[in-house]
């Protein structure tokens, strides 16, 4: 989505095997020649259960990875965007946390790579937007929306946990709040991108299936309790969006997506 909506800018568009993150070499190979005045960083290690037993790997791109990119931003007065997730924060709060609130202690590898790669971001130096961001869905790349109506086509019945809150986010919202910032030179410093209002998974997949006309699927409420995974969720990850250009409300985006 990042890439549609800054199309018209003719963005150079990289992936892993063109340029490792984590390589400060080939950072500096890559991106000097270029002479970027923005580079947008949306590439980072993000399996969440992986992370747990490759803790390694995690603080490499997510750590290591963002410094390495804050430095180059640096030496080439470059302004860096980089995202960051919910998930940095300990998921204790039931009203959510605004950019203002510190971040940390995380409850899993994931979070805590993805809070030591703000830390590094900031100790680099650069000009950057920092965007904490959660629960997103859109075109390309697996996501909660695609899984359920995936899942809606062939079963009746489905148990979805009702013990984690968050804010569902459409990428193509991301994108254009990230564009706006940009254009509008928005302050430098820490932005939360999300979607207005938050859900549980039960109550996203609810609406996905409330959106979508003929897709009976009875949803059933369960805890985090009967769905053991390896990494361990925060149970509020709200994010609240105090700063910068508005979005609109999760549902309405939501029915956009799903062409309703
Ligand atoms: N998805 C969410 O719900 C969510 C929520 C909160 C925050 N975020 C943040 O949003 C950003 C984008 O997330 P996403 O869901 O789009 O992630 P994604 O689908 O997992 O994409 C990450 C990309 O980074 C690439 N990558 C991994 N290691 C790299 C390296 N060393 N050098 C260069 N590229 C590398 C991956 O390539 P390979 O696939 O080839 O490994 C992949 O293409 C991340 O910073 C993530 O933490 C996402």
């Amino acid at each position: 989505m990042l890439a549609t909506v800054f199309s018209d800018m003719q963005p150079t568009l990289l992936d892993k095997e063109e340029i490792d993150i984590t390589n400060a070499q080939s950072v500096r190979d890559v991106l000097m020649p270029l002479q970027p005045d923005v580079i947008i960083n949306a590439a980072a290690y993000t399996n969440v259960d992986g992370a747990e037993e490759h803790k390694e790997d995690a603080f490499l791109v997510n750590e290591t990875g963002v410094k390495n990119l804050g430095d180059i931003a640096n030496m080439l007065g470059a302004t860096l965007v980089h995202f960051s997730t919910d998930y940095v924060f300990p998921g204790t709060q039931a009203e959510g946390y605004s950019e203002a609130d510190s971040p940390g202690p995380a409850v899993n590898v994931y979070g805590q790579s993805k809070l030591a790669g703000e830390r590094a971001l900031k100790e680099s130096g650069c000009n950057f937007y920092l965007i904490r961001t959660a629960w997103l869905y859109g075109p390309n790349g697996k996501n909660f929306v695609d899984t359920m109506v995936e899942l809606g086509k062939t079963k009746k019945h489905l148990s979805v946990v009702n013990d984690q809150f968050g804010s569902p986010t459409f990428t193509k919202d991301l994108s254009q709040f990230v564009r706006s910032l940009l254009e509008e030179s928005e302050p430098f410093g820490i932005y939360h991108g999300v979607n207005t209002g938050s859900a549980s998974w039960f109550e996203f997949a609810e609406m996905i299936f409330t959106i979508i006309p003929g897709m009976q699927v009875d949803v059933k409420p369960v805890s985090s309790a009967e769905f053991s995974r390896p990494a361990k969720r925060p149970q509020y990850s709200i994010l609240k969006h105090t700063k910068g250009p508005e979005f609109r409300d999760w549902k309405e985006a939501l029915r956009e997506y799903l062409g309703k």
